[in-house]
C-alpha cells in the first residue's frame, strides 16, 4: 500500500449487507474519508440507472468507499469515472486487459465484468461520494441468469484465470489510491487521459440512448468533465448525462 492510502485505511467486513453503497451512506457522518465496506453477498446490491446488481458469494467483490471530494460539480462527475479505470489497471497487473467503457463499465472480451455505482450526498459546501463497486471474479457465464447471458462475463470467464478477492482487493486499493492521489494533484486532465487509454470504443460509432432521443455518431473522446463528446454529420453532441451507451456488438470484443 502506498505511503499516502486514504482508501482502505479502515476497512468494514461484512458477511451479508442489504447494500454496502447503503451502508456507507448510513454511516457517512462518522465514517473517515477511505472507509471501505465490502461484504459477500448483498441482498439489495444496486447497479446503475435503477438496476439490481446481481452477486455470487464468494465470487463477486462487492465494496464501496467514501470519499470526502471538494463540492465542485466536475470534480463529481470525474470521481466517478476514475475509479472504473484504477480497477482496469489493477487487473492489468494480473494480465487481464480490462477497458472501460463511457461512462464507468468495466469490459473484457466485450463483456461487462464489473461497473461503479457513485452516489452523492451534498449538505452546505461539503460534499461526500460513496463509490461503489461490483466487479465479477470467478464466475462461469452459467451461473448468470439468462437475460444477463449475453452481455455478462468474470474476470475467469473471459480470462480462465481464477482471482482470489483479497488479492483482487489488494491490488484496486494500491490502484485507487494511486489514482485519487494524481487526481488531487494533477487536476481533470489526468483523469480524461488515464480514461481515454483504457475506453475501448474512442472513435468508434455509437449510439447513445439520452432521455430525448437516441444519438448515433463516432465517440471522439471526452472533455475535461467526463461528458462524451460525440460527432455525426449533423452536429456535434456533448452528452451531459450519464445516459445509455450502446455499442456494437464486436466494438470492445
Ligand atoms: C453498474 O450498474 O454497472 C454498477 C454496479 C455497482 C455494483 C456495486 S456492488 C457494491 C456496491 N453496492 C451496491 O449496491 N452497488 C455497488
Amino acid at each position: 500500500m502506498i505511503k499516502e492510502a486514504i482508501i482502505g485505511r479502515q476497512i468494514i467486513r461484512l458477511e451479508t449487507v442489504d447494500s454496502t453503497n447503503e451502508h456507507l451512506k448510513r454511516h457517512a457522518d462518522l465514517s473517515d474519508e477511505g472507509t471501505v465496506v465490502i461484504a459477500d453477498r448483498q441482498t439489495e446490491g444496486r447497479g446503475r440507472r435503477g438496476r439490481t446488481w446481481i452477486d455470487h458469494p464468494g465470487k463477486s467483490l462487492l465494496f464501496s468507499f467514501l470519499l470526502h471530494p471538494k463540492a465542485d460539480q466536475a470534480q463529481l462527475l470525474l470521481n466517478m469515472m476514475w475509479p472504473a479505470v484504477a480497477v482496469a489497471e489493477a487487473l492489468a497487473k494480473f494480465g487481464t486487459d480490462t477497458f472501460v467503457k463511457w461512462p464507468n463499465d468495466l469490459l473484457i472480451g466485450g463483456r461487462k465484468v464489473g461497473g461503479v455505482l457513485a452516489e452523492t450526498i451534498i449538505s452546505g459546501d461539503s460534499a461526500r461520494m460513496v463509490i461503489g463497486i461490483g466487479l465479477n471474479l470467478n464466475q462461469t457465464l452459467s451461473d448468470f441468469p439468462q437475460y444477463l447471458t449475453v452481455k455478462a462475463g468474470s474476470v475467469f470467464s473471459q480470462t480462465g484465470q481464477m482471482l482470489g478477492r483479497e488479492e483482487a482487493l489488494n491490488s484496486i486499493l494500491e490502484q485507487l489510491n494511486a489514482f485519487y492521489l494524481s487526481f488531487q494533484q494533477k487536476g481533470a486532465f489526468f483523469v480524461q487521459q488515464k480514461w481515454m487509454q483504457k475506453c475501448c470504443h474512442i472513435n468508434k460509432t455509437v449510439t447513445v440512448l439520452t432521455a430525448k432521443e437516441p444519438v448515433h455518431g463516432v465517440f471522439t473522446s471526452i472533455d475535461e468533465q467526463g461528458f462524451a463528446l460525440i460527432n455525426n454529420q449533423e452536429n456535434a453532441h456533448r452528452i451531459t448525462n450519464f445516459s445509455h451507451l450502446l455499442l456494437e456488438e464486436e466494438l470492445c470484443s
